[in-house]
């Protein structure tokens, strides 16, 4: 089912949103959001919302799929809203991993986020990824556009009313929905509009240096304790994850001491 008139007109008057605009089929929110940041006038928050994407991206050359019923958003801001200076952008993919993990804790508390399996448990997954009961159940795509005009868009995919049950057998043993997990349709409008709200008290955190984000994005890391290998673009590392720096870089243990990594691709974790 899309959404309603009625949701659209939710998200304008509850969250922080501006203008929404909604798509049946778009290629990428994205790739849209790219294109919009160079109107001068655009009123922002900007919210670009797909029911499907066709050609939906993830990091680097990685292709973002979801069928039916996923949550799949594209927001775009102007960082001197938030005054959030460029030191701080590198940190925005994990603040909008703290906003869904905040997000699915709320919904937690109404809907129990079980299998019957085992118990809920809600984690970031380093640098871009929320994991639910240890698999991937939100990516995060974060892009400043090539002219930097100060504009920011976060591109979110939420697995929400999706089901991982007919997708191709590499995403369905590392990848979940929200309905996977509980067996229960959820009304994405209103995740989105809890989301949202969240997300612009912990941009809002972030811009002022809150000790509370940081504390919030340690204790989410589901690496932390684990051996990992990663490869930063010059080389692989592995080692043992402290968890999370203060300036969102991941802390591995290796033979060499400590080492902290700003960006790059988690391998494999053991
Ligand atoms: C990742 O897993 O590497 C990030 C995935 C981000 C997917 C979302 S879906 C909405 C937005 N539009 C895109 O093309 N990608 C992001």
């Amino acid at each position: 089912m899309s959404y309603s008139p009625d949701d659209l007109r939710r998200l304008r008057t509850e969250t922080i949103l501006r203008e929404v605009e909604p798509h049946l089929e778009i290629g990428s929110t994205n790739d849209r959001a790219l294109v919009l940041c160079n109107e001068t006038n655009l009123p922002v928050p900007y919210l670009i919302l797909a029911e499907r994407q066709t050609a939906g991206r993830g990091r680097g050359a990685n292709r973002w799929w979801s069928s039916d019923g996923a949550l799949m958003f594209s927001v775009v801001i102007d960082a001197k809203d938030y005054t959030l200076p460029e030191s701080r952008w590198p940190q925005i993919s994990l603040t909008v991993g703290v906003a869904v993990c905040e997000t699915l804790a709320v919904l937690a508390n109404s809907t129990n986020l079980t299998t019957g399996r085992t118990p809920h448990s809600v984690g970031l997954k380093w640098p871009n990824d929320v994991w639910l009961n240890d698999r991937k159940v939100c990516g995060i795509l974060m892009e400043v556009p090539p002219t930097r005009c100060g504009r920011l868009v976060i591109g979110v995919g939420l697995n929400v009313n999706n089901s991982f049950a007919t997708a191709p057998a590499e995403l369905s043993l590392i990848a979940t929905s929200l309905g996977d997990e509980t067996g229960k349709t959820f009304d994405r409008a209103q995740v989105l509009t809890l989301l949202l709200q969240q997300l612009d008290e912990d941009l809002k955190r972030l811009a002022g240096s809150d000790e509370s984000l940081v504390e919030n994005w340690q204790s989410r890391c589901v690496l932390k304790g684990r051996t990992v290998s990663i490869d930063s673009g010059q080389r692989v590392v592995s080692g043992l994850c402290l968890g999370i720096a203060d300036y969102g870089a991941l802390r591995l243990q290796t033979p060499n001491g400590e080492q902290r990594f700003y960006g790059g691709v988690i391998r494999s974790i053991e």
